[in-house]
Formats: structure tokens, C-alpha cells, sequence
């Protein structure tokens, strides 16, 4: 790969070794994938956790005395006061997560610990090239916003925010953006649980590529094209989508395919996103809790669950969880939602994974969530998967 005579100082360690562990992993990345060079970013998202290889790489960069060039968000890990006081988190990990939540501000993040950045701390805007990390950010910068980023792991995209730049290879070329399989969608997406369905279905279909979406009928709005970009990138490797029409890069399907034909053709009905859901449930057991937020609710979302909880109670021993980041909490205190969320027995937690120790407590329980997600991450023993509106009422009347 070409580099810079810049490039070259830094990897000599002239800027400092955090600074050189950044750039040798982007150099390696960019060998692997015969990149023709580095290009520079406007910003980056670190898909952070309280996990070791989280704490190794962003202590190595820290401890080298290096520090973002451009800004960089955080994902959640856990506010371990918080669980600590409920679940008796085991000393080490709750070590493990204080000390990634540390090094992230040792090297000028954005602290945002939410895995929907680009809703609020650190929006690309379209044509930006990026470096996001995170399952549901990749497919939505680059179908939705119309930025470009690879599918990056947490390490690449910190290293990127720290250099300011990232090697050309993968979706940062127009030619690697073209559409691979068309999918037909005849199944009838009614809300947020739909498109989540769909995207699981799709992922899991296309596996790795670039479908292109066509019958859909109406706009989809954020949070369900939110849910379809994370679980298709969790069931699969989609790193992209079109809905031509709606998302904003090619108008036609022919501009998504480029002129190609397709490699592949789907369709989907409502029988396969029932096999599906079908396929998500591993029990009908009463359940033990319910985990919201996976990926982090938005304001309508909060706004929604307290609609649901008014003046309602949460069993007795059954846990509600509710995961946002810290902005969206912020508004939905100024608008009671929270109060309403407390009042019925609930915890609107910030900053916090589904994904992360903290839940030890549930290890051997019956979880309930309308994320396929959290089902498929599950830190419980048991998942039963439902819409928002089903999961409240199961927790209200234990069922
Ligand atoms: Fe967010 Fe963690 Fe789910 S990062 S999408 S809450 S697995």
C-alpha cells in the first residue's frame, strides 16, 4: 500500500507508539485487502464493550499517549454503579469495564456509550467517508445516511479515529457498492417488529452482499430501518442495503445493481418471516424478564413503552428493562416517561449493553425482548421473542 512520508513517520514511532499501534493495524487491514492507499475520515464509532479485547487494544493506544484526530463515539458498555448495587457483578469484569470506560476517555472519545450514534452524538452526513463499527451503524451510514464506511471491528475503527484516516478498499469504492440480490418482499411490514423479522430473514438469506429491496410500499421510518439494518447484520454480513425510492443512493433498482444483473433472487412472504419468528423462540415458559433496547430505544420507543405501563404494575419479581443512551434519557425525563417507566416497577438504564456481564443475574432465566438480537447475544438461558406490546403485557401478568 502506498503511504505517505507522514505515514511512514508514524510507523517508525516519531509520533509516539500509541499512534504507531493505530497506523500498523490499518496498514495490516489494508495489505489484507490490497488497499492502494489510506484515505482521510471526518469521523469514527469504536463499537466498544467491557470485554478484553475492548480493554487490550484501547489501553495499548492510551498508555502510548495517542488521542483521536477526529470525532469518535463510544458504544455501550454498563454503568457498573448502577448493576452493582442489583446483580453483585463479579470484581473482575466490573474491573474490565471501569478500566475500557477510562482508556476510551484517556484517548478523547465522545462518550456516548450508545450503539445509535448516528441519531445523535456523531451524524454523518451523506457522502462523509467514515469508519463506524457496530452491527446496526455500518448498513445505516451507508444506506440510509449515504456515507460510506466498511464493516469495521471496534480496534479498526478506534485505530481510524486516532489516525483520522482509513484504507481504501471495500464499500469506500463505488464499484463495491453495487447491489448483489434482489429481494422481493410480498410480506406485509406493518411496524418495527416486521422490518426486525425481515432483517433477520435477510441476513441470514443473503448472507454476505448487498441486497436491494424492492415492493416495499411506504417510507419505513427510523426505528425500522434501524431494526433492519442491525439483526440483517447479525444473522449475515450486510454491510449495505437499497430500498431504491426510499434510501438514498440509486433512485432505479438498475442504478443499485449498476447496470449488473442480479447474482441472486429472493422473495420473501409472510411464511417465511413466520419461520422466522418461529424459529427465534426456544421456550413458551412464563417469563422471568423483559429486555427492551437492543438496539438502544429511541425517544418514541421510551415514549411508547410508558404509554403502555400507565397506571399499570409490573409483576412481582419479574425484571423490565428498559436500555437507551444517555441523550435519549435525558429527553424522556423531561417528557415523564421515565416516571411512568419507574412507577410500574421498570429501570430505564443508560450506557448499558444486553451484550455485557452486568446481567449475571439472568443466567439461568427466561428472557423476553422484541430484539432478535438480544435473543441471539442472550446472556439468559431461555428467549421468547414478541412484539413491544406483548412483551409489557407478559411482564404485567406473568405469562
Ligand atoms: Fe446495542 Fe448491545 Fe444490542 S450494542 S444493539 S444493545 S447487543
Amino acid at each position: 500500500m502506498y503511504l505517505t512520508r507522514e505515514e511512514e513517520q508514524v510507523l517508525k514511532g516519531e509520533f509516539g507508539e500509541g499512534t504507531q499501534k493505530a497506523l500498523e493495524l490499518l496498514v495490516a487491514i489494508g495489505d489484507a485487502y490490497d488497499a492502494e492507499k489510506m484515505i482521510p475520515i471526518s469521523r469514527a464509532h469504536a463499537a466498544s464493550s467491557g470485554q478484553e479485547g475492548d480493554l487490550y487494544f484501547v489501553e495499548l493506544l492510551a498508555n502510548g499517549g495517542t488521542s483521536c484526530r477526529v470525532p469518535t463515539s463510544t458504544n455501550p458498555v454498563y454503568d457498573l454503579a448502577y448493576f452493582d448495587n442489583l446483580f453483585d457483578v463479579p470484581k473482575d469484569e466490573g474491573e474490565v469495564a471501569r478500566r475500557v470506560m477510562e482508556a476510551y476517555k484517556r484517548v478523547g472519545a465522545i462518550l456516548s456509550w450508545s450503539c445509535v450514534p448516528y441519531l445523535a452524538e456523531n451524524i454523518p452526513l451523506y457522502g462523509e467517508t467514515v469508519s463506524f463499527s457496530e452491527s446496526s451503524a455500518t448498513p445505516y451510514i451507508n444506506s440510509v445516511i449515504g456515507a460510506t464506511t466498511n464493516r469495521e471491528a471496534a480496534q479498526s475503527a478506534l485505530a481510524a479515529g486516532v489516525i483520522g484516516k482509513t484504507p481504501k478498499y471495500g464499500l469506500h469504492i463505488k464499484e463495491n457498492r453495487k447491489g448483489t440480490v434482489l429481494v422481493k418482499v410480498k410480506a406485509a411490514l406493518n411496524d418495527e417488529f416486521d422490518y426486525s423479522m425481515l432483517g433477520y430473514y435477510v441476513g441470514k438469506r443473503v448472507g454476505y452482499g448487498i441486497p436491494v429491496l424492492t415492493s416495499i410500499a411506504r417510507q419505513p421510518s427510523t426505528e425500522e430501518l434501524i431494526n433492519f439494518c442491525a439483526m440483517a447484520n447479525v444473522s449475515g454480513a450486510i454491510s449495505m442495503f437499497y430500498v431504491p425510492g426510499f434510501t438514498v443512493e440509486a433512485a432505479t433498482v438498475g442504478e443499485a445493481f449498476q447496470g449488473d444483473m442480479p447474482k441472486d433472487r429472493v422473495t420473501v412472504t409472510d411464511d417465511e418471516l413466520k419461520r422466522a419468528y418461529d424459529e427465534l423462540q426456544t421456550t413458551s415458559g412464563r417469563v422471568d424478564f423483559v429486555m427492551l433496547g437492543c438496539p438502544h430505544y429511541t425517544l418514541r420507543q421510551v415514549e411508547e413503552v410508558a404509554r403502555l405501563l400507565n397506571g399499570k404494575k409490573i409483576s412481582k419479581g419479574v425484571g423490565f428493562w428498559v436500555c437507551t443512551s444517555a441523550t435519549t434519557k435525558m429527553l424522556a425525563e423531561r417528557g415523564g416517561y421515565v416516571d411512568t417507566i419507574k412507577k410500574a416497577g421498570g429501570h430505564v438504564v443508560v450506557d448499558t449493553c444486553i451484550d455485557e456481564p452486568c446481567w449475571i443475574a439472568y443466567k439461568g432465566k427466561v428472557g423476553m425482548t422484541d430484539s432478535p438480537k438480544c435473543a441471539y447475544y442472550r446472556r439468559f438461558k431461555e428467549a421468547r421473542v414478541a412484539r413491544l406490546r406483548d412483551c409489557v403485557e407478559a411482564a404485567v401478568g406473568r405469562k
